[in-house]
């Protein structure tokens, strides 16, 4: 393998190893083989991926003797339903792919929630391998295992945990991508710096993501590899990950999804951030920080929706339990806690963190 594929490996149970650097998606077919054997491979994508790689994906993986059939459906956050599923789920059978087979998600955060939850439920699970080609799905959603489609209560409200055979994520996809469509995989990559450490937030800050993305590839993955290793079914730690997501998440439900998740999760960050500071949570400053680095980032750090619309729309989050839901809360920067409270209290914390 190339000296520019770095790997990070994840130890859950089964194992496998993140591959990220240039080139990954025309030589996929041997290192697929290596990993999951000779195998039929359906090759899951939209709309959007196909024209662009899935001709090279299909051709690397015929010339290294897997049987290769493919779905491609409509890109796009409206496409991540049941409809979708099912069809997913009826082409898979139509193919009789069988328990040693497995499906291969090439695309962004959609096609890898989409394809994830597939492979996890057909036949009551067969194998999935992540061939993320977004900035969004590389640094977060290809890694760990999470898949899920919306629901018309909320976003990801159905869904299963099936960690990935492998993941080959090709930096040389992210040439391609429209600027705002790289900006939303940049708001879940400034949200790990939160999370992580000063050290990677600066680099945010300073624009190293467009010079180096590998490198902060490699960071994110290598950060969230070790929280999925220690909660992998999102019982403690893990929930931190969804920093900024619970207002992110109304904030896409309030749009019917018509803003792309990275940038609703902007917005949700710039906006706890807000509240935690204006609430007397944080250990220092950082509202204004974490706004400049996102806005820097082609990011929105406010929305126009209200807090009782927001806060309403919340309430079907997920990260609900009953009457409370838990809040991921930015003390500073690399220092972030969990806050749990009653869902009527949702509203005052949101509306502290609003603009204006
Ligand atoms: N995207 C958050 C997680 O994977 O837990």
């Amino acid at each position: 393998m190339s000296d520019s594929i770095q790997t990070i490996p994840v130890n859950t149970f089964p194992p496998y190893a993140v591959s990220i650097g240039p080139g990954l998606l025309s030589a996929c077919g041997p290192q697929l083989r290596e990993i999951v054997g000779p195998c039929h491979m359906a090759v899951v994508t939209d709309s959007t991926v196909a024209p662009l790689y899935l001709d090279t994906v299909a051709r690397s993986l015929r010339d290294a003797g897997f049987a290769v059939s493919s779905y491609v459906f409509p890109a796009g956050e409206g496409s991540k339903n049941f409809e979708t599923l099912s069809a997913i789920l009826e082409f898979l059978a139509e193919e009789r792919l069988t328990r040693t087979d497995c499906v291969a998600a090439l695309g962004g955060g959609v096609t890898g929630d989409m394809a994830g939850f597939a492979a996890a439920v057909y036949l009551r699970g067969i194998r999935c391998v992540q061939l993320p080609t977004t900035l969004l799905s590389a640094v977060d959603s290809s890694v760990g295992g999470k898949t899920a489609i919306d629901l018309k209560a909320g976003k990801n409200l159905a869904g299963a945990f099936l960690q990935p055979a492998a993941v080959l994520c090709d930096t040389g996809c992210l040439s391609t991508l429209p600027a705002a469509v790289f900006a939303d995989g940049a708001a879940e990559a400034i949200k790990t710096g939160v999370l992580c450490d000063e050290s990677l937030f600066s680099l945010f800050e300073d624009g190293t993501l467009t010079a180096a993305p590998g490198e902060v590839i490699a960071r994110c993955v290598a950060y969230k590899a070790g929280v999925v290793e220690r909660d992998e079914k999102e019982q403690g730690e893990r929930r931190l990950l969804n920093l900024g997501h619970t207002v992110g998440h109304a904030i896409e439900k309030c749009s019917g999804y018509a803003i792309p998740h990275g940038h609703a999760v902007a917005a949700g960050l710039a906006v706890i951030a807000r509240s935690a500071e204006a609430l007397g949570w944080t250990e220092e400053p950082i509202a204004a920080r974490v706004a400049a680095c996102l806005a820097k980032n082609g990011l929105p750090t406010g929305t126009a929706y209200g807090a009782a619309e927001l806060a309403h729309a919340a309430s079907a989050d997920k990260k609900r339990a009953g009457a409370d839901i838990t809040l991921v809360i930015p003390k500073k920067i690399g220092v972030c806690a969990l806050k749990k409270m009653p869902v009527a209290e949702l509203l005052p914390v949101i509306a502290a963190g609003l603009e204006g």
